[in-house]
Formats: structure tokens, sequence, C-alpha cells
């Protein structure tokens, strides 16, 4: 697929749309401003819920958990998940109550309506490491996007997403402007919930999950929840629609590929780890926020 000439690029790194600071996949429609400005003046409907991550933090995984609480159906959501970053804004006029809305894009970006009706909000992230290798092999898959002076080696992918930018900025950048959305917002219902939780023990996240947003509890639908999105049932049934496999170079769907806790060992030396440790010793001094590494 022909790349969307950039507005803005780095000498050596991904081909951005560039708006207000911030290094948007080029997939985001038309002009960046006035994206922005359709997605913050998003018309209102009522119970609807937003789920916030950064790419590769398990973004489909965790709308699915929420697409089955909010319906009420153990039914895997298929071809609904659309982000706000990358559709028309009349796309989400035309979807049924009640609506899920996804994001990857910072608090000042969501839908205005949101903070002020209070909606329920989920963020979900996931430690930095196991992140930062999801994405680099998914952009090697991906049939979407553009690189420059990106060849898709991994030491390469790795100076972007600690010491330069990669979509969104940075991992360190967007959870901690989450978390200060949340601190600076504490009359807003916002959940968050880490990737490795939902790994370590998914019915109790489900749970919590189904808690926060008031949906229904009944023990065996949230079993039946819980069961559907391991990731196995889960991957198995999204890569038979073919609705994914589709926006990959190999017919392989780009958002399922191990689904645990951890594989950054494979691919990380001991001295990157060493130094990822560090920047992130660095960037999130002083947040409180636990994310693991390991199980
Ligand atoms: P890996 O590449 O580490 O396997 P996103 O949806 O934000 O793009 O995140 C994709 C990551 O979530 C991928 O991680 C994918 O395999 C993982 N994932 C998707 N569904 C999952 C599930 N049901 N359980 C665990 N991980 C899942």
């Amino acid at each position: 697929m022909e790349h969307e000439k950039a507005e803005s690029t780095d000498e050596k790194g991904i081909i951005s749309k560039y708006y207000d600071g911030i290094h948007f996949p080029t997939l985001v429609p038309g002009d960046v401003k006035d994206h922005l400005n359709a997605v913050k003046n998003l018309k209102h409907r009522e119970c609807d819920i937003l789920l916030g991550a950064f790419p590769k933090s398990g973004t489909h995984w965790a709308f699915d958990v929420l697409y089955m609480l909010q319906t009420g159906k153990a039914e895997y959501s298929f071809d609904k998940i659309i982000a706000l970053d990358f559709e028309p804004t009349e796309k989400f006029d035309a979807l049924d109550s009640p609506r899920v809305l996804v994001t990857h894009f910072y608090p000042q970006h969501i839908p205005k309506y949101m903070v002020d009706e209070k909606c329920k909000i989920v963020y979900i992230y996931r430690n930095p490491k196991d992140t930062a290798v999801s994405a680099h092999l998914f952009l090697q898959r991906f049939d979407m996007v553009g690189f420059l002076g990106y060849d898709g080696e991994w030491e390469q992918y790795l100076e972007l997403f600690t010491k330069k930018h990669v979509y969104y900025n940075s991992w360190f950048d967007h959870v901690k402007s989450w978390m200060e959305f949340k601190k600076t917002n504490p009359h807003l219902p916002i959940l968050f919930m880490s990737y490795e939780d939902m790994k370590r023990d998914l019915r109790s996240c489900v749970q919590v999950i189904a808690e926060h947003l008031g949906s229904k509890q009944d023990p065996e639908f949230l079993d039946q929840v819980a069961d559907k999105c391991q990731f196995s049932p889960m991957s198995k049934a999204k890569t038979a629609d073919k609705t994914e496999t589709a926006m990959s170079k190999d017919g392989s769907n780009p958002f399922y590929r191990k689904g645990v806790v951890g594989d950054w060992k494979n691919m990380f030396t001991v001295a990157q780890s060493e130094m990822l440790d560090k920047v992130v010793e660095d960037k999130m001094a002083g947040i409180d926020l636990n994310f693991k590494y390991t199980l």
C-alpha cells in the first residue's frame, strides 16, 4: 500500500502526522487538527464507555471484554472495533448503542461530553518491555504504516522507543498523562487495569471491570466472558474471521501474536534490558504505578 504523504517526519524515525507536539500515525484521517476537533466534539450518546491504551498494550483484548460486558452477550466483537483515532467521526454516529469507543489518543483529545458527563473510562497499560517488543513485531507485519530510517531492526526500534519517539510519542508520556488525568479528575470514573493482571487472573479482572461499568455481574456470564477472552480461543476466532488478517503483510492476524507476559526476554539483550530499566527509573520517577515484567 502506498504511504500517505506525511506532514512531518524525523530524519530517522517513523513516518507520522505531526501535530501539537505529537507524532500520530498516518492512519489518522485527513488533517490531524480537524480530526481531533471532530473527535472532541463527537455527538453525545448516553452510556458510552471509553477504552484508552498505548498501542500494543492489549487494546483489542480489553475491547472485547468491555464489548461483551456492555452488550451483555459473551460474543466476540469481530469488525466492531474502530478507534476514534482512525475513522471519520460519522462512523461513530452510525454505531449502535451501547458504544465502546477506543483510542490511543492522549486524554486532552477525548470527546468533551465524555468528561462533562462522567462517562466510564478504562485505561489498559502493559510493561514497557513487552509493549516495545510487541510493537516492533507488529510494525513488521502490519501493512498500513510507513517508516523512514527504520528498517525493522530491533535495535533501531528500541532506540526510537526509549530515546526518540514512536507513534503517540512515547509509552512514558502516554502512561504518565493518563495517570495525571486520573489524578486531576478524581470525580471521573477511570479504571486503570494492567495487561499483566488480566493475564494472571482474567476472571477477577472481568469482575472488577463489570463492577466499574455497573454491567451484568451474573457469575456464569462473567465466567463465559473470561473463557472467551483467553488468548487461544480469542485469537483463533479473530483470525478465522479474516477482518484483521487483511491488514497484515503475511496473512497472519497482526493483533494476536503470543499474548504472554515476559516475551521481552527473547528479544532484549541483558544490556538493553538494563538500559531500559534506567530509562524507566528516570522517566517514571515518583510515579506510583506498579507494572510487572514477569508473572
Ligand atoms: P504480543 O504481540 O505480545 O503477543 P493491541 O491490541 O493493543 O494491539 O495489543 C496487542 C497485544 O495484545 C499482542 O501482544 C497480542 O497478542 C495481545 N493479545 C491480544 N489478545 C489477547 C488475549 N486474549 N490475551 C492475552 N494477550 C492478548
